[in-house]
């Protein structure tokens, strides 16, 4: 792979800066600004190095449309204050830009592209869009490494059409997760919660043989509570899941790994609601499922401290409001213990987990915390990701 610090000829070229700037929002205000301030080492270098930054992100899951409230300006004008510069948000469709145009009659050294997924092409990883976004700029930086496990336009395909590197950001997270995987000490626990189901419900099976542990909280344990038989109310769920289902627990019988699931859980009315510990067979159809139970937490905690190491993606809750935090807040207690007394190697990945363990100004209490949630559970699994292939 080649990396961006190796690269001395950068003074006016004008690079294509993949970001992954998917910041938590609510209200069009950034609740996280990890994910932001982990890339200004990569900007701050190519500002040194005199080159022009075309920044291409995306946030959220727009579909391929436009839509307002996935507009990157709040992070736009979030980082302009962070690099003390002006950075001008391009709203105008990327099919009439022309690289002649970007830099001109402007003083700008950054300038900003609308939210990539805008484009129905960038999910499908579409070559005349990857190929018209390439025109743009004369090298190609990937600094996303929480988005390189997916194959689309900006991330995967536009390697093919200009000279790409690695940033910086990338380096750190790569090198960082190939240490905790070569290095690794048994017993390993995996904790996965979050909400998104379909990014992640597909991954367990394959982690079952690699690790001893397995701990499914969150949105993500809705499933597989309902596929056993429980009422989940109007809990989130993901459709056809099922047969991913069936085959875990298939893979889980020819392997030691421990499944561990929700005993009890928290429920609301609704998500800005009071909490009530219910038992699974007590849920009713209009409770929502929002935190692990008191049972749960303890059985959780009692598999952390056998643990020598734990891999973290995904709250087990709706730690958002306080009423529904107390899950996420207990586990990550327990670790932080461990981890003071050095008798636990702990990782953490995703935005929600990030913004979780800030809400408690505890990032310093764990090993490493990566910025990826999807990616950095499919590099766990042993994926090739295409974001990194592209790049190799
Ligand atoms: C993330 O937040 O994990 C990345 O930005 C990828 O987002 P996605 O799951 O919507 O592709």
């Amino acid at each position: 792979m080649n990396y961006i610090a190796d690269n001395e000829n950068l003074s006016d070229k004008i690079v294509l800066l993949r970001l992954d700037l998917n910041v938590p929002l609510q209200d069009g205000l950034i609740t996280d600004e990890t994910r932001i301030d982990k890339v200004l080492p990569i900007i701050n270098f190519l500002i040194k190095k005199r080159s022009k930054i075309v920044i291409i992100s995306h946030i959220g899951r727009p579909k391929g449309k436009v839509n307002k409230i996935f507009s990157l300006k709040p992070i736009c004008e979030n980082l302009e204050k962070k690099v003390e510069q002006k950075v001008r948000l391009i709203n105008e469709n990327i099919f009439n830009l022309k690289k002649e145009d970007l830099f001109k009659n402007h003083n700008n050294q950054i300038v900003f592209l609308e939210n990539i997924r805008f484009y129905k092409e960038e999910e499908k990883n579409d070559i005349s869009f990857a190929k018209h976004l390439a025109e743009l700029g004369d090298l190609y930086v990937n600094d996303a490494f929480s988005c390189s496990h997916r194959a689309h336009a900006s991330v995967s395909k536009i390697t093919e059409f200009l000279p790409s590197f690695a940033g910086l950001q990338l380096k750190t997270e790569i090198d960082a997760l190939k240490k905790v995987t070569s290095e690794i000490k048994k017993p390993i626990t995996c904790i996965i919660g979050g909400s998104k189901i379909s990014t992640k419900i597909g991954v367990i099976k394959n982690l079952i043989p690699r690790f001893d542990n397995i701990i499914i909280v969150g949105g993500m344990a809705n499933n597989i509570i309902s596929y056993n038989g429980n009422n989940i109310g109007k809990s989130i769920k993901e459709e056809n899941c099922e047969k991913i289902i069936e085959e875990i627990y298939k893979t889980l019988k020819n392997h030691s790994c421990k499944l561990t699931l929700p005993e009890d859980v928290l429920i609301g009315k609704n998500i800005d609601g009071k909490s009530q510990v219910k038992k699974l067979n007590d849920i009713k159809n209009d409770d929502l499922i929002l935190d692990i139970g008191p049972k749960t937490i303890k059985k959780i905690n009692s598999i952390i401290e056998v643990s020598n190491t734990i891999l973290w993606n995904g709250p087990a809750g709706y730690f958002e409001n306080p009423n529904f935090a107390i899950g996420s807040y207990e586990i990550a207690k327990s670790i932080i213990k461990k981890n003071k007394e050095k008798s636990i190697y702990s990782v953490l990945g995703g935005g929600d987990t990030i913004a979780l363990i800030n809400q408690i100004n505890a990032m310093k209490n764990f090993n490493f915390v990566s910025t990826a949630g999807g990616a950095f559970l499919e590099y766990l699994e042993g994926k090739d990701l295409p974001g990194i292939k592209a790049l190799n």
